[in-house]
């Protein structure tokens, strides 16, 4: 049976590089995203044999949709090896001035996702006694962030299901990790001015962004050359947090 992974996220700057690599690894992909039609089109494009590629529109602000499109995933998938949670939305500004709408699509998108996919995936994984979950983080999971603090709470749950998990799975040969990069050139980085993104990059000792095909690098290390890892947050942020 062909090895298939699950990407959600997939339309964006480190989803795709991520589901590029996979399809390169030779799995079969299920590519979750939003809305962004055209960019899941030329990420399909650009692959070499997308005929074992299938993209799902879904929208994680709504748990209805969520739910039920994660259980016909699992219905209609009885071989999916690896899930990339990649999808993630972010949002600058004072907490209090946060909107209730606004944080409840942080929560949902971020993070509410992760447990309907997981939920309908795992079964199979554990029955098969292998299987890889890889959540994309952030330096802010664990470290204060002004300005992003409900983004960060996300991340700060995400990197706790990561350790939870990996404690309630590993025996069941199913491992759990997540990757914190720092500062990645990605369309999510447009919510920062052009001075903001300065000041960041004067602060990377790299001076310079991440590249996503570097997260997938490091994917692809946890997937090939990783098999003793789990419960792991990996950062990956050029010196930032030195
Ligand atoms: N880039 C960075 O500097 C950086 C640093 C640390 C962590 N991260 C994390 O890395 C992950 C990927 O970010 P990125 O840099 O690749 O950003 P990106 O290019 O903006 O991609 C975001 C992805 O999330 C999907 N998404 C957004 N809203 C959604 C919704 N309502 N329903 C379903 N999917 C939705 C987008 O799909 P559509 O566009 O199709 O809606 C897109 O595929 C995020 O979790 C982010 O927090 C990024």
């Amino acid at each position: 049976m062909e090895k298939t992974a699950l990407v959600t996220g997939a339309s964006g700057g480190i989803g795709g590089a991520i589901a590029k690599r996979l399809h390169e690894m030779g799995y079969d992909l299920i590519l979750m995203y939003g809305s962004n039609d055209a960019g899941i089109s030329a990420l399909t494009e650009s692959l070499n044999s997308p005929k074992n590629v299938e993209s799902i529109r879904c929208d994680f602000r709504d748990s209805r949709d969520m739910d039920s499109v994660s259980r016909r995933i699992a219905a209609n998938h009885k071989n999916i090896e690896v899930i990339i949670h990649a999808a993630g939305i972010s949002r600058r500004e004072l907490f209090h001035e946060m909107q209730p709408e606004d944080f409840e699509d942080l929560v949902s998108v971020n993070i509410k996702s992760l447990y309907y996919i997981t939920r309908s995936l795992i079964p199979d994984m554990v029955e098969k006694g292998t299987g890889d979950i890889i959540s994309i983080s952030s330096i802010w999971g664990s470290r204060a962030a002004s300005m992003e603090v409900a983004y960060a709470m996300t991340k700060g749950a995400m990197e706790q299901f990561t350790r939870g998990l990996a404690a309630e799975l590993s025996h069941m040969g199913v491992r759990v990790n997540a990757i914190a990069p720092g500062g990645i050139d990605t369309e999510i980085l447009s919510n920062l001015s052009i001075s903001e993104k300065d000041e960041f990059l004067s602060d990377i000792p790299f001076k310079r962004l991440g590249r996503p095909d570097e997260i997938a690098d490091l994917v692809e290390f946890l997937l090939k050359k990783g098999r003793y890892m789990t419960g792991q947050v990996i950062t990956l942020d050029g010196g930032y947090t030195l």
